[in-house]
């Protein structure tokens, strides 16, 4: 079964090829970093308006790299839900009417899942149930991956996402944008015990995160720098900032993989490229006899080919969009409205 997969929730437009859910005939990344670059974040507003130049071009390239037919395809898989809901719109649109012309069926994909398919792209072993800490600029979420269609969320944040914490110290502390990279980078030369940072404990929900208080920290700490007039130890901030993150996340995801007792666990999104999070999540499952999954950095940020993986699935769930098929800004993974 080859599938056409369109991804354009955020920032990048991506389409691919999959066949079978597992094997990439490829698989084209159009980031927008150049356009959001000059605000310091995503302007949903252009975010659309640059998918909307990109899409088609990219899907024409995807078909040719594979080296397909377009009478090959029998199915196109397109992320729905969530994200910038204007940028989603598009490749829903794109996605409904790709699939019409080509009379085959439209799957829609949740976001988040497809982040947690990039694991059975990489690792053709994995299989569920498993659990999984998917951390992005948007989410930051632990989940218990019961089946491929089954999904039920064990811990969230409250607030701001891990991704939106890096992004915004990176903004404050004038690294660039997205930040995450450089801070990691930053972080390689500093020293973590430098800053004392808090990290958030949610009385009763031991797996459920917060990263404003985080965040507040690291901009109080520059704006007081500033008008003090003293200089900060930058890589030693972004070395602090990346273990209290890392703390968090890790602690938790050890933890729920522990309690679900399947012995495996995987980590996906764009803050799972993270170096500091990815040694200590393999040191900390290691330690718990836990089989440790990180996707590869290629598949960690949004692309299409984990939507075409996880359409695979979904389809196989009896999954098909109907012609009233919209895009949802918000929309839980475990919900069964994921089957739209
Ligand atoms: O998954 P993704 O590409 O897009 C969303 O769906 O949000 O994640 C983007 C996020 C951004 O916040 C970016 O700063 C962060 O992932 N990121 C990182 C690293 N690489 C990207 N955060 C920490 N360390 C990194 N190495």
């Amino acid at each position: 079964m080859i599938i056409l997969s369109i991804e354009s929730s955020c920032d990048e437009t991506a389409a691919a090829v999959t066949e079978n859910g597992r094997r990439v005939l490829s698989s084209e990344v159009h980031s927008q970093i150049d356009i959001h670059t000059l605000y310091g974040g995503v302007v949903p507003e252009l975010a659309s308006r640059s998918h909307i130049q990109a899409v088609q071009k990219l899907s024409e390239l995807a078909l040719r790299d594979a080296g397909i037919r377009r009478k090959d395809i029998g199915a196109v898989a397109v992320t729905a839900a969530p994200g910038l809901i204007g940028a989603v719109l598009v490749g829903v649109s794109f996605a409904k009417a790709a699939a019409l012309a080509l009379g085959v069926p439209v799957i829609p994909v949740h976001h988040i899942r497809g982040h947690v398919a990039a694991n059975y792209i990489a690792f053709p072993e994995l299989e569920p149930p498993f659990a999984c800490l998917v951390a992005s600029g948007g989410n930051s979420l632990i989940l218990d991956v019961r089946g491929y269609t089954d999904y039920r969320v064990l811990g969230s944040t409250r607030d701001d996402a891990a991704g939106e914490c890096f992004d915004k110290a990176a903004r404050v502390l004038g690294i660039g944008y997205p930040g995450g990279a450089q801070i990691d980078a930053l972080a390689q030369s500093g020293d973590p015990e430098k800053y004392p940072l808090p990290r958030s404990r949610i009385e009763g929900h031991p797996f459920d995160m917060s990263f404003s208080g985080l965040k507040t920290a690291v901009v109080n700490l520059a704006h007081n720098a500033k008008q003090s007039g003293k200089e900060l130890d930058l890589p030693s901030l972004a070395a602090s900032l990346c273990r209290a993150v890392s703390d968090t996340l890790v602690s938790r995801t050890v933890e729920a993989a522990r309690e679900l007792g399947y012995g495996k666990l995987a980590v996906a999104g764009g803050v799972a490229a993270n170096s500091v999070i990815r040694r200590s999540l393999l040191r900390e499952a290691e330690k718990s006899g836990i089989r440790c999954y990180l996707a590869p950095l290629e598949y960690c940020g949004d692309n299409a080919a984990m939507i075409g993986c996880q359409g695979y699935y979904e389809y196989l769930a009896g999954v098909r969009g109907s012609s009233a098929l919209n895009a949802r800004a918000t929309l839980s993974p475990d919900s069964d409205s994921c089957r739209f």
